[in-house]
């Protein structure tokens, strides 16, 4: 183990979320609020961690597996009583504790990291992370000395109405030296307003015992929010948001409209590329650079080149490479491959199929279970009859076939290159390289019938 390990508290009910799911499972920029905290542990130098897991700990568990140790806290009898829950998982370890709650989805690790290195600067046994709040309501107070030494943190519910006037409050982030954390935890009591063995009463107690106790406050006092309820959960997306799409116009990329647009913090997008109103980017989408997206767009985990243009469309799970158009009104579903120079047009639908370089798919179509080449152009209101009830068929088109409008290709079909398919047909059988494809009923006039209709 190194020397510095995460302690993350995630046992909490979260009862004022009125949620079934576990308060810290909650996303805030589509992320689990848990997530967020590991995530800035990691950047903060933390490789290893430990999570206290009670509410919820099968749900919670599964979302850490992997990143962390988990530490079982069954009954929720306060903060200090679930860091002690760890004494197994950190026994042996000598360094530091980083303790941070699973619900405060706005750290940020440099911080962190910031916060660590003057702990261990100031060589204190213990030091927390504090913030001036102008309505300190609900946050435990800080207590200094006539040195201005932190002494001690007041809960509100225990607080004297002198304690409770003090602007400076517990962020609920420490770093406190090991095995030393232990000894003093287990001399904590419940004896306060709340019945609960309080984190924050560690402090009091080294300070008393002559350590040295330190407190930072930190500028960024949104960073260490907690999320207790939905209201609070909306503030958090919000200065996410704000915090994301900044990071986006810094790195180069314009966004027409901030108010109405929503990227998660997982999305990459290239420079130069222009976002417009009413675009929502999610998962593991990747836009490469010159593009211009939106507006009314939502891709999610859709992987795209540069130069596209796309606009008016519900792209998920695919890939659209360099210089395609599309929209309005496209859908693009999932395991497509959309390649150089495509053009699609207004109401088309792609599924499961590739689309070769170069080929144009104007208006109306819908292409599932396909393999369409290059400089291929289907007509208005194409279709591929992809599915006869019970099975999926592969349609395959070769390169610059020509597919008149209001076509059927009943798969499974395959329409060699350089062919001509007549408008109107409903393809079944394979048509060969070079051939005119016709699959339709032949035209008869009657003449005069109409004139005889109307004069009957
Ligand atoms: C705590 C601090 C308070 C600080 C505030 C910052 C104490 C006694 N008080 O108060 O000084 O200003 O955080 O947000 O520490 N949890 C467990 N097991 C428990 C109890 C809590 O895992 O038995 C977890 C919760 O899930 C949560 C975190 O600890 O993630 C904080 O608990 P919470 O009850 O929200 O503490 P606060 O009253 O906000
Ligand atoms: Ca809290």
């Amino acid at each position: 183990m190194s020397s510095l390990v995460a302690v993350i508290l995630a046992a909490g009910k979260g009862t004022r979320m009125r949620s079934k799911l576990p308060k810290v499972l909650h996303k805030v920029g589509g992320k689990a609020m848990l997530q967020h905290v590991i995530d800035a542990s990691t950047a903060a130098g933390a490789d290893d961690k430990v999570v206290i897991i009670g509410h919820g700990a099968e749900l919670v568990e599964e979302m850490v597996a992997g990143q962390a140790k988990t530490a079982l806290q069954a009954e929720q009898l306060g903060t200090g009583h679930a860091v002690l829950q760890t004494k197994e998982a950190l026994s042996g370890f000598t360094g530091t504790a980083m303790i941070l709650c699973g619900d405060t989805p706005l750290l940020d690790g440099e911080e962190l990291k910031k916060f660590y290195e003057a702990h261990k600067a100031s060589s204190a046994s213990a030091t927390v992370m504090t913030a001036i709040m102008d309505n300190p309501t609900g946050y435990g107070r800080i207590i200094r000395d006539n040195n201005g030494d932190v002494c001690g943190i007041v809960e509100q519910k225990d607080a004297t109405e002198e304690q409770k006037a003090v602007k400076e409050i517990n962020t609920g982030i420490y770093c406190i030296e090991c095995p030393l954390m232990f000894e003093v935890l287990e001399t904590i009591t419940p004896n306060n307003a709340q019945g609960e063995y309080y984190l924050t009463d560690i402090l009091d107690k080294l300070y008393s015992a002559g350590k040295k106790v330190g407190g930072v406050v930190t500028a960024d006092s949104d960073m260490v929010m907690g999320i207790n309820s939905r209201k609070q959960l909306s503030v958090a997306e919000s200065v996410m948001r704000t915090r994301i799409l900044d990071k986006l116009m810094d790195s180069g990329v314009t966004i027409m409209d901030p108010a109405s647009t929503f990227i998660e913090a997982s999305v990459k997008i290239g420079q130069d590329t222009i976002i417009y109103p009413y675009t929502w980017l999610e998962g593991n989408t990747e836009i490469g650079e010159d593009c211009e997206v939106g507006p009314n767009c939502r891709f999610t985990n859709v992987k795209m080149g540069n130069a596209c243009k796309i606009q008016f469309t519900y792209a998920h799970d695919c890939e659209v490479k360099n210089n395609v158009t599309a929209g309005p009104y496209i859908h693009l579903r999932p395991d497509t491959v959309i390649s150089d120079n495509v053009k699609i047009g207004n109401f088309v639908e792609v599924k499961n199929s590739n689309v070769g370089v170069g080929t144009k798919l104007p208006h109306l179509t819908y292409i599932g279970d396909s393999d369409i080449g290059s400089g291929v152009n289907m007509g208005c209101g194409c279709i591929t009859v992809n599915y006869d009830g019970k099975k999926k068929h592969r349609t395959v088109v070769g390169d610059n076939a020509f597919v008149g409008c209001n076509t059927n290709l009943v798969a499974p079909v395959t329409v060699e290159a350089n062919t001509y398919i007549g408008a109107g047909s409903t393809i079944t059988k394979d048509v060969p390289e070079n051939a005119l494809g016709i699959g339709r009923a032949k035209q008869k006039n009657i003449e005069g019938w109409a004139e005889n209709y109307r004069n009957k």
